[in-house]
């Protein structure tokens, strides 16, 4: 699949923001777990949290969609207790899938084999086997320390563990599991990653304690009471179409229900320091998720400074900030972004590979992007290599270079925003076409 891109005289419209990735995964692996009935609303639709979804099913939950309702499924709990799984379990392109799921078999007394796409089986996950194993469990990995693999659940003891990683994935994975394990465990991360896991546990019902140091501590076994929940529109998707806004020519676009959780708006105050057009309204809360409405009009741009600390709260829009500071004035800087290397794709070199294919000008020094603004941007033919936020990134960029542009490998954005093309689309007032269209 592909997209034709043409650029864009106008970027306007307003969307009702489609579900948040994140939060999706969890609302059905951790309801998974627990005990009792609810109905999720709001689910993103992408291929990447369906895998979850079926993965669930296939440890014995009942998962139905809500009649006729677009985004609504009804899960029952195992209660703790799942049904061995008859096959390998396929995380397709699903980090997120892959290492909660590992979380949540670890205290089963079975073993269940993972694996996913090329892509999934280049992903380090010796990330989750150590935290795992210091609980008890066993995982065995494939050579390079990757997937397919295994995991031989079996009773758990509460440990302390210290991530060398800010990742919610690995958090999560270690939470799962201390909660089905005896006794007490600690977890500590360098720096805070995004907490959708700590809230929704506490909404069902577990109790989750943040130590002086930052560590969080929990006394196991705990039981989870399966909670209904109402799912916040996602920031990381979001993010392509407020840049357009802020990027075109007379752009205008208002976002609603838009998640705002703090451990996930680096984009927004990254956005702010650039000098970017935007507020937020109605600001209010939803299943234990701070939600907004978002206006963002164009505006012009100066370059910003990010820090390694302001990384985990804007790991997956470092592509659509670059973007950003392409057309920036001055030289921005994007320090310590060794974590995007081990993503969908090596993400650190391709968004840098993926600017200069358009004309900007930036470079990886180490693991920093330097993207130096204002260089004039010239249509051209990329190919996003499986990489849904590449893609959608490199339509962004289309929109503002001279000339017509095509984007190859485009079914990727599927896994996480299938509503993206018909959006940019729309928004554009046709500028992006798929495939044979126009
Ligand atoms: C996610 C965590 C992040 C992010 C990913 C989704 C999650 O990865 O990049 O898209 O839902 O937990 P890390 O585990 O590296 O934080």
């Amino acid at each position: 699949m592909s997209y034709r891109i043409r650029p864009a005289k106008k970027f306007r419209g307003r969307w009702q923001a489609s579900g948040d990735k994140s939060l999706t995964h969890r609302a059905f692996v951790f309801n998974a777990l627990g005990e009792g009935e609810a109905v999720l609303r709001g689910l993103n639709g992408g291929e990447d949290c369906a895998r979850s979804r079926a993965l669930v099913q296939a440890l014995g939950a009942r998962v139905e969609p809500v009649n006729g309702e677009k985004g609504a499924w009804r899960i029952t709990g195992r209660g703790g207790r799942f049904r061995a799984p008859t096959a390998t379990l396929d995380a397709g392109n699903s980090g997120t899938t892959l290492r909660l799921a590992c979380g949540l078999l670890a205290a089963q007394s079975f073993a269940s084999t993972l694996d996913g796409d090329a892509s999934l089986r280049r992903r380090p996950m010796a990330r989750i086997q150590a935290p795992l194993e210091a609980l008890g469990a066993q995982l065995h990995l494939s050579d390079g320390g990757t997937a397919p693999l295994t995991v031989q659940g079996g009773p758990l003891q509460g440990c302390d563990y210290n991530s060398p990683v800010a990742s919610a994935q690995v958090k999560s994975a270690f939470l799962l599991a201390a909660l089905q394990a005896e006794g007490a465990s600690r977890f500590r991360e360098p720096w805070l990653s995004r907490d959708h896991s700590e809230r929704l546990l506490a909404r069902m019902g577990a109790v989750l304690q943040c130590d002086d140091d930052g560590a969080l501590r929990l006394e196991g076994p705990q039981s989870l009471r399966c909670v209904d929940l109402d799912v916040p529109g996602d920031l990381s998707s979001a993010a392509f179409l407020i840049a357009a806004g802020v990027l075109v020519e007379g752009g205008n676009v208002l976002v609603k229900n838009l998640g705002v959780n703090p451990t996930r708006t680096g984009f927004l105050d990254v956005l702010e320091r650039m000098g970017g057009r935007f507020a937020l309204y109605h600001p209010r809360e939803a299943g234990g998720e701070p939600l907004a409405d978002l206006l963002a009009q164009h505006s012009g741009l100066e370059a910003v400074e990010v820090g390694p600390e302001e990384v985990p709260r804007l790991l997956d829009e470092i592509p659509i900030l670059a973007v950003l500071a392409a057309r920036a004035q001055g030289v921005s800087r994007f320090r310590g972004l060794g974590e995007l290397r081990v993503k969908e794709s090596d993400r650190l070199a391709r968004t840098a590979a993926l600017l200069a294919a358009f004309g900007a000008k930036a470079s990886v020094e180490g693991d920093d992007l330097r993207v130096e603004g204002g260089a004039r941007l010239r249509g051209t033919e990329v190919d996003a290599g499986g990489d849904h936020r590449l893609a959608m990134a490199a339509s962004v960029l289309a929109l503002l270079s001279r000339g017509e542009s095509r984007v190859t490998g485009t079914a990727c954005v599927a896994t996480s925003f299938p509503e993206f093309p018909g959006l940019m689309r729309r928004f554009s007032d046709g500028a992006l076409a798929q495939d044979g269209e126009r």
